[in-house]
């Protein structure tokens, strides 16, 4: 890229220069705030392919070379020696803690992890069948209904409580909704235990109150909230921020960013990817499943394949697709959806349907395999997805409160209706 300062644009009789913005890092960014009042024309961008929705410090992708930094540390130094507490200290507050803030962060989320008894009764309203997402964003919603009232966004304290609140209360609510699906009674975290065991011993507590926890479980899923944890201005972190640039508490703004990485092109791919693979069925009948997702007439894709900004490899499915073998074995656990999940991988990237549109596995590729192996049912894999996503939501709904460039939300449209007519008759 050639180092411009500026750029100008020629628009008919009118031209106007426009201001180039530097990045730390990353592609640099045409400024084009004055171009309507300059020259009367609005930009196209179906998808934000090429546009750039805010400027933000947090996390940085570079999609060709498959890298991934939170706050500057490369995502595989993250994965191999820090912890997801630690990370979420991180995301939020943009320096790693030290050991006596460590202790009190984990200390403060435990504090903040029981839910009000009315969580109970809404997740009890719900059919046992409904599907987890919808109940996580109803609970969600429930606690604005619960700390709206009393929550002054002007003030910094309140809005960082808010942000640890729905870090610490997610797992929580996940936990009911689970039991909810399985009949189980509600129960209360054991808050002398840290996040991830925590969250497990609640989800999967007997009714005598025992549960044993195996360290290679904790390990593995404080691993995939790590590399769950953000993703800069993905399609669920921009809801949140779209909703958020609204002035909307916290918990609206993270309850519509559940709702949006619900969908399958985004975090509800790791279900998807799971049903593809049973659909599957045998290593045999991967070939004929390649076939049918180059057919575009199929409406079949490879889910878990493919990516917006990814265009030679996601690092985190390079982590999780390590680890998915040695959990496994650890587990003592043996899953033939992964001899069918592996060959589908080699199958696709010898492939030159795959290769000429640079189409890689994603995260979601292998992450069903281990929650499967982790005994949590596939409906929840997209709830499993939003726990760890919560701390990057939140981390950009603060950095968004105290953006002096931040306005509401409001793109433009071109638009293909009917010109003005008379109403006849
Ligand atoms: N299987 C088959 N073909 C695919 C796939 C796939 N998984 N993904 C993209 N393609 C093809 C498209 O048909 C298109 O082909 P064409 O150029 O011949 O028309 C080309 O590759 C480009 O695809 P787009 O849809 O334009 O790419 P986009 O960046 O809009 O979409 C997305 C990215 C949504 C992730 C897409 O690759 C996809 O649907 N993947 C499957 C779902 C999935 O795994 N989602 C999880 C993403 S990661 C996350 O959110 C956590």
């Amino acid at each position: 890229m050639s180092d411009l300062d500026q750029v100008t644009l020629n628009a008919g009789e009118k031209s106007v220069v426009l201001p180039v913005i530097k990045p730390t890092l990353g592609n640099d960014c045409v400024d084009i705030s004055k171009l309507t009042k300059e020259t009367g024309y609005f930009t196209y961008d179906s998808g934000f392919t090429a546009t750039a929705s805010c400027k933000s410090a947090i996390t940085y992708i570079d999609g060709d070379k498959g890298v991934l930094l939170y706050r500057g540390y490369p995502i595989e130094q993250l994965s191999e020696k820090s912890s997801y507490v630690e990370v979420v200290y991180l995301l939020i507050n943009g320096e790693r803690p030290d050991a006596a803030q460590l202790k009190a962060f984990n200390e403060e989320l435990a504090a903040e992890a029981t839910v009000d008894a009315s969580i109970n009764t809404l997740i009890g309203s719900f059919a046992k069948d409904a599907h987890p997402m919808a109940i996580l964003t109803a609970a969600i919603a429930q606690l604005s209904g619960i700390y709206h009232a009393s929550l002054d966004l002007a003030d910094a304290e309140q809005r960082r409580k808010a942000a640890v609140r729905l870090i610490a209360k997610v797992p929580t609510l996940s936990a009911l909704i689970y039991r909810h699906g399985k009949g189980l009674p509600a129960n209360t975290p054991d808050t002398s235990l840290d996040y991830v065991s925590r969250f497990l011993k609640q989800t999967f507590e007997a009714a005598d109150g025992s549960y044993e926890l195996n360290q290679d479980v904790v390990k593995a899923l404080d691993l995939l909230f790590i590399l769950h944890a953000d993703h800069e201005q993905n399609a669920s972190t921009s809801t949140v921020r779209l909703v958020g640039s609204t002035g909307a508490n916290p918990y609206a703004s993270v309850a519509a960013g559940v709702t949006a990485l619900w969908g399958p092109a985004h975090g509800g791919a790791n279900e998807a990817v799971l049903k593809m693979l049973e659909e599957i069925g045998s290593a045999d009948n991967v070939e004929s499943a390649v076939v049918k997702a180059k057919d575009k007439t199929s409406g079949f894709r490879l889910m878990g394949f493919g990516h917006r900004v990814y265009k030679n490899f996601d690092p985190r499915a390079k982590v999780i697709g390590e680890m998915t073998g040695k959990v496994l074995k650890q587990l003592g656990v043996q899953d033939p959806l992964l001899d069918v999940a592996v060959k589908l991988e080699q199958a696709a990237l010898q492939d030159e349907y795959f290769v000429a549109r640079k189409l890689y596995p994603n995260v979601d590729f292998y992450s069903g395999i281990i929650y499967k192996a982790l005994q949590i049912p596939t409906e929840m894999f997209t709830v499993m997805f939003a726990l760890g996503r919560t701390s990057g939501w939140v981390a950009h709904w603060l950095e968004q409160q105290v953006d002096p460039e931040m306005k509401i939300g409001r793109p433009r449209q071109v638009y293909t209706g009917s010109d003005v007519r008379d109403y006849q008759g």
